[in-house]
């Protein structure tokens, strides 16, 4: 499977489900993904504004009728270093590897623009999200403590790129 490819380009992900890239009429979706899984509201702009820093990290994954189903949002902002900022899957979804093959195909896309490190943000409750970033070979590097808007904990989680 091609994963480095431009961001236009989708890739085929088993019999139902294609990752390509943002698209503006994916935005009404993808808001209501964030507002059920990561329970927060973003301003609608930035989607596009990150998009357009760095196409390529920004995957989402569609079903047979192009509507997404998962995305993960990636930014470059610290030199060397890719960083999961947002990264859900709708819940009817869930645990059918939608969520293994985004994460993989963002770690192939920041190989590609040379970038050494991936980090992220995860909150401390949130097993199934920890049990994915632990088969990804992520590990723990840091306790934010009161991170989140509710007061949750957070840990920062980082790996090498190799
Ligand atoms: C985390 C999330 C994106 C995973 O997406 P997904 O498509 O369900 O993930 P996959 O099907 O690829 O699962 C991969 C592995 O993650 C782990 N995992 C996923 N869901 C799990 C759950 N409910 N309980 C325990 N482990 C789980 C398992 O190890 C799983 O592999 P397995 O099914 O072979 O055991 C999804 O659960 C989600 O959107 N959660 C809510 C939002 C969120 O927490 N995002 C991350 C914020 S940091």
């Amino acid at each position: 499977m091609s994963t480095a490819g431009p961001h236009d380009v989708g890739v085929p992900v088993g019999p139902r489900t294609t990752l390509r890239g943002f698209r503006p009429g994916d935005l009404e979706t993808i808001m209501e993904i964030v507002a059920e899984a990561l329970r927060e509201r973003y301003e609608p702009g930035l989607y596009a504004t990150l998009s357009a820093d760095w196409p390529d990290g920004f995957l989402v994954a569609v079903d047979d009728a192009d509507r997404p189903i998962g995305f993960l949002l990636g930014v470059h902002q610290v030199a060397g270093e890719g960083r999961v900022l947002m990264f859900a899957v709708d819940r009817r979804a869930r645990r059918e590897g939608v969520g293994t093959e985004l994460m993989r195909t963002f770690l192939d896309r920041c190989r590609a623009r040379g970038l050494r490190r991936a980090t992220l943000e995860v909150r401390v409750g949130n097993a199934a999200a920890l049990r994915l970033y632990a088969r990804f070979r992520f590990s723990v590097v840091d306790l934010l403590r009161g991170y989140y808007s509710d007061g949750e904990n957070g840990y920062q989680m980082a790996r090498d790129l190799n």
